[in-house]
């Protein structure tokens, strides 16, 4: 199952007021960790799978990247990429990343910024990009962390009476599969895996694991968004950089 989310009005313009508003979590831990282990991209063609508005393929070709093909469901996130960061280094289209051929075309990175979570099946997706990548490249992605997506409802924080939070509830851990969240509006869904299958599913699929990062914020996000301090109490995010064997 495919859910495009991203394309309903109530949760577009949600998501886009918080993105505008350069006061998030991508903004002061996702994004600096996601960078932080970026190869040197100069020279580079790269496959943004999930790009949304288009932010991380415009800091690539910034940073010399040769070319970056962004890919998405959503036609809305399409739209505002071509509006906000059109270069000609990038091409946007509109396409699942299930749905996507690429005949003859390789790349030497492959990044996905919090979208793998949308995506049902996983291994399929594993397997789709490392034939995508040349030997040696890369595919380096973040999504929300298996503790974070593991609870039903993903409702997590046990608060006392006056919603102070007292602890983060894990559970259903080992329970794979959808979630239902509310966020914005009901009914988003996420897929929830254990740590060993990110990381083993790669390893079957034939690539090397380089580094994983569990984010904390960058000193900016403590200053403007006090809620981030709780990244020391659990990580919401899962960074892994990983590269195709020869
Ligand atoms: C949280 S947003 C992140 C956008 C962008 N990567 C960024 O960091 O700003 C997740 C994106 O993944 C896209 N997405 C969800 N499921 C997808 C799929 N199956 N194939 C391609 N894109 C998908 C959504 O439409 C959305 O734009």
């Amino acid at each position: 199952m495919k859910q495009n989310i991203y394309d309903n009005d109530t949760f577009f313009n949600g998501y886009m007021t918080l993105r505008k508003s350069g006061v998030t979590y991508n903004d002061f831990i996702e994004q600096p960790a996601i960078k932080s282990v970026l190869p040197p991209l100069h020279g580079k063609t790269v496959l943004d799978v999930g790009c949304g508005m288009g932010q991380f393929a415009a800091y690539c070709v910034e940073n010399g990247a040769a070319s970056v093909l962004g890919i998405d469901i959503s036609e809305k996130m399409i739209e505002q990429a071509q509006r906000s960061n059109p270069h000609p280094g990038i091409t946007y289209r509109c396409v699942p990343i299930e749905d996507f051929e690429s005949p003859g075309q390789s790349f030497d990175l492959i990044v996905s910024s919090l979208a793998i979570h949308y995506v049902e099946d996983y291994p399929a997706l594993v397997g789709k990009v490392s034939g995508l990548l040349r030997g040696g490249g890369e595919f380096i992605f973040s999504t929300e962390h298996p503790v974070a997506t593991a609870r039903q409802k993903m409702n997590n924080w046990v608060r006392d009476e006056e919603g102070n939070r007292l602890h983060w509830a894990l559970d259903n851990y080992q329970e794979e599969g959808m979630r239902e969240q509310h966020w914005y509006i009901d009914g988003v869904i996420k897929y929830h895996r254990t740590l060993s299958t990110l990381v083993n599913t790669l390893i079957t699929g034939g690539l090397a694991i380089e580094k994983m990062v569990e984010p904390q914020s960058i000193p900016a996000g403590l200053e403007q968004m006090p809620d981030v301090a709780n990244e020391k109490r659990r990580p919401s995010f899962l960074i892994i950089q990983s590269k195709k064997r020869p």
